[in-house]
């Protein structure tokens, strides 16, 4: 009987709501299953969530080494429970003591095709190894050593090739075949592998084993720094040790607004996410979209984004470095004056024509965390394009970014995403090239969403279509899988996914003067959580488009 209302009384527990957190562990999203099970054994450990960010991100660096790494850089959005405090962890890359702004111009002032893409000479000072170690030194209660282990195991012992990195490899193959220890680290026989082939990578697992012993400094000083520098510098690339010694993560207050009683936080600059996320919000809200048909709501949901990105080309950069006016572009002001000249039956025309084309986006990562305590992860990480610049610093396993290509080369060239920009991100030593990565938290009346995506120049579109469907009283399934389109500005064509404008709404699109670029595929790797604040319950969904992974336990 005793027994029996003891059972009776464990069980009552359970129910409560609130109360099950010695059972709960915390939901986590990201775009490898091998992250997202390491991240919940760290939270099982009695990790929090910064703690299970270290190894995410770190697990991420290792096994989706077409996507981040710690040869490259990322914003981590962090909220703490204690006492709420909310900041943005910029572990963006910079450009080198030595780059110029005319680094990638001939000597006719032309941009010299790919020479910001490939090589060393396309590769920022990286963030990433910074990053971690202040996340876990600063917000973490778990030792690097304890943290990063999980991805010194992976990097040491091996994991298996998917499509997805077969697909990434093949794209890269030419490049990655330029580099001796570049095709050793992540080819077989100078080919792509075959499916479940084993990549080992026991250079970075010894890179990031002085990480986990020295921290920081195990990555910018010493004998790493010392090899890094000397492998770009023998490779034609313009590092000095000073870049390394020099590196710092920057803490910065994250941006914010609203939307429709939703309470929006999200990436500062050095991104323009933010800023570009809210003004296009500020512009929308001026409208009653869902009492708009859906060719009407496209048509203005497409206008708002011509005008965020226009101002993204002309203002932004490094605040660091520039003058922004930040205060005025999130007003929602503003955006009133932004919205004037709308026409709700024709197109805005962009000022020039196209250049280039938005390249596609599949690198990059992101993930998104929440403890039992309710601390909360938003990070997204890049070494820019897929396999990043394809060289791997001999002696390190580090895998260096392409970031550079970021910066804008020349006013007016459009960079692989198709960006334009001008003197506000334009190349300068030491300066942080401005991103597009949008991590982002959404509290609403309910509770609190956390979620981000890669895409290039998109990240900023798939965000807003996301934070649409939440305001359509949609779940996390539905913001990671809603159809996508997106507009920049630059190049003046709305790109869609096949399956997001029916025929007739292409149509009557186009009789507005919308020019319309179909895209062959579909593009992003969303990952998102909710944390309902009256049920204390968690959800999540990753993107369909991926291979990724959400657990909630
Ligand atoms: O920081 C940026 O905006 C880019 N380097 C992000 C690149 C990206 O998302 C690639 N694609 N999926």
């Amino acid at each position: 009987m005793r027994s029996f209302r003891l059972f009776l009384w464990l069980w009552l527990l359970l129910l409560l709501p609130g109360l099950p957190a010695a059972q709960q562990q915390g939901a986590i999203a990201s775009a490898h299953p091998l992250a997202t099970e390491a991240g919940q054994a760290i939270l099982a450990q009695g990790g929090n969530a910064f703690d299970a960010a270290v190894t995410v991100g770190a697990v991420l660096a290792v096994v989706e080494p077409y996507s981040s790494g710690v040869g490259g850089g990322g914003f981590w959005l962090l909220h703490r429970a204690r006492d709420g405090f909310e900041v943005m962890l910029d572990g963006r890359e910079r450009a080198p003591l030595a780059a110029h702004r005319d680094l990638y111009l001939d000597s006719k002032g032309e941009v010299v095709p790919g020479l910001s893409v490939n090589g060393p000479l396309a590769a920022g000072i990286p963030g990433q190894p910074a990053a971690l170690a202040h996340l876990a030194t600063r917000y973490g209660r778990l030792p690097l050593a304890r943290t990063l282990e999980p991805a010194i195991r992976l990097a040491r012992d091996g994991f298996p090739v998917d499509e997805h990195y077969r697909r990434m490899a093949e794209w890269r193959l030419q490049q990655l075949r330029q580099w001796p220890a570049s095709s050793q680290q992540f080819l077989i026989d100078d080919a792509v592998p075959p499916l479940g082939a084993l990549i080992r990578q026991p250079q970075l697992a010894e890179t990031l084993g002085r990480m986990a012993e020295q921290g920081h400094d195990g990555f910018y000083r010493g004998a790493v720094a010392e090899r890094l520098v000397a492998g770009v510098r023998r490779a034609g690339g313009i590092w000095q040790l000073q870049d390394l010694t020099d590196y710092r993560v920057v803490e910065r207050e994250p941006v914010r607004g609203e939307y429709r009683g939703m309470k929006i936080i999200s990436a500062a600059p050095p991104s323009s996410g933010g800023i570009v996320l809210i003004s296009m919000l500020n512009q929308l809200a001026l409208f009653d979209l869902e009492k708009q048909s859906p060719v009407l709501r496209k048509h203005l949901i497409v206008e708002a984004m011509h005008r965020a990105y226009r101002d993204r080309a002309e203002y932004l950069g490094d605040p660091d470095f520039v003058q922004m006016p930040v205060a005025q572009l999130i007003d929602p002001d503003y955006a009133a004056g932004l919205v004037r000249d709308i026409q709700l039956d024709a197109a805005t025309p962009s000022r020039y024509e196209p250049a280039s084309d938005a390249g596609e986006g599949r690198d990059t990562t992101h993930y998104s965390i929440i403890d039992t305590e309710g601390n909360r992860v938003s990070a997204t990480l890049s070494i820019n394009y897929p396999f990043g610049s394809c060289f791997v610093v001999p002696g390190t396993g580090v895998l260096l970014n392409d970031e550079m290509d970021d910066f804008s080369a020349r006013p007016g060239v459009p960079n692989v995403y198709g960006l334009v920009g001008g003197e506000a991100n334009a190349i300068a030593p030491g300066k942080r090239m401005l991103s597009s990565m949008t991590p982002t938290f959404v509290e609403t009346d309910q509770g609190v969403a956390v979620l981000g995506t890669p895409g290039g120049s998109r990240i900023i579109t798939m965000l807003l279509h996301a934070i649409l469907a939440l305001a359509d009283g949609g779940g996390p399934e539905a913001w990671v899988s809603r159809p996508r389109y997106h507009h920049q500005y630059l190049p003046d064509a709305i790109q869609f996914e096949p399956g997001a404008l029916s025929v007739e709404e292409q149509r009557q699109l186009r009789a507005m003067g919308h020019r319309l670029k179909p895209l062959d595929s579909t593009y992003g790797n969303m990952q998102a959580l909710f944390w309902n604040r009256e049920s204390g319950s968690l959800s999540g969904a990753s993107d369909p488009r991926g291979i990724g992974r959400t657990e909630i336990k």
